[in-house]
């Protein structure tokens, strides 16, 4: 893998009712200091999956200059209340928003392989998601490619370790199967968000890193009110985590401590993030 990658990862964007173009003009300015290699939003970055609210979320993208970006979608992706456009065509305007067909992609960038899965499942479980078998051997064939030493990053919406305060719903269904899976084709790390608060877990030896609500008022638990995202900076074997946080109401984001974590199936034990 490169030496130093950094990747900002954030999620929820929420662009709708909810979204803060506040926030989003805060977030950017982190941005433009981290100089990240790549950025990924992890899904949900509409709340009603309109096309103006993907309007809305074309023109927070675009900020991020010429840096590759990585978007996978949400449960708040797809229609939830027009519901014959979620039984007939729930990703139409998520795929006029990407320009591109598939939903699950793969991107090589800096010595790193990174693979979105949608976990968006308009038909069987609008909120909590689903990855089918054919997805997993989709990412088992993207890391097969991969360069021996890539660094491969998985990116899903929903989560897999369950929250402690029990909000923000049940897991992914299948969870602890499907982190089997990835750790032994060798995914190092998930990045994911769905949660709206900071949800830094080893689970299954695996390091699942969930970010909160970047850029909406709809953060939950501890970060009700709040708004977070992670910048990640990889290394050998290794990634240190500085999660970030905006308080409500405060003009900017505040670094939080930073928090390590080994990757792959080289992790072991339990990682947490400083309230
Ligand atoms: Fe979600």
């Amino acid at each position: 893998m490169a030496p130093g990658l950094t990747v900002l990862h954030a999620s929820d964007l929420q662009c709708g009712k909810p979204f803060l173009p506040e926030a989003a003009d805060a977030l950017l300015r982190v941005a433009h200091a981290v100089s990240p290699d790549l950025v990924v939003v992890a899904g949900d970055l509409t709340q009603r999956a309109k096309v103006r609210e993907y309007e809305t979320a074309r023109r927070v993208l675009d900020r991020f200059g010429e840096l590759p970006v990585v978007v996978t979608p949400g449960n708040h992706d797809v229609p939830l209340y027009r519901v014959w456009e979620r039984l007939g065509q729930p990703f139409r305007n998520w795929r006029n928003f990407t320009g591109r067909d598939e939903l699950d992609t793969v991107t090589r960038v800096h010595g790193a392989t990174v693979v979105a899965l949608s976990s968006a499942a308009p038909l069987r479980a609008v909120v909590n998601g689903r990855l089918h078998p054919s997805q997993v051997d989709f990412a088992r064939h993207a890391f097969a490619d991969a360069a021996h030493d890539d660094l491969r990053i998985l990116v899903v919406h929903h989560h897999f370790a369950p929250v402690p305060t029990a909000e923000g719903g049940d897991p992914l269904p299948g969870a602890a199967g499907l982190a089997d899976s990835f750790r032994e084709m060798g995914v190092d790390v998930v990045l994911g968000g769905h949660v709206h608060q900071l949800h830094l877990r080893i689970f299954r030896g695996l390091p699942f890193l969930s970010t909160g609500t970047a850029t909406s008022r709809r953060g939950r638990g501890v970060e009700a009110g709040w708004n977070s995202f992670c910048v990640h900076r990889f290394a050998a074997g290794h990634v240190e985590v500085t999660p970030y946080r905006r308080a409500p109401h405060a003009a900017d984001f505040e670094p939080m401590d930073t928090v390590g974590f080994e990757l792959g199936a080289r992790g072991a034990g339990e990682g947490s993030v400083a309230r």
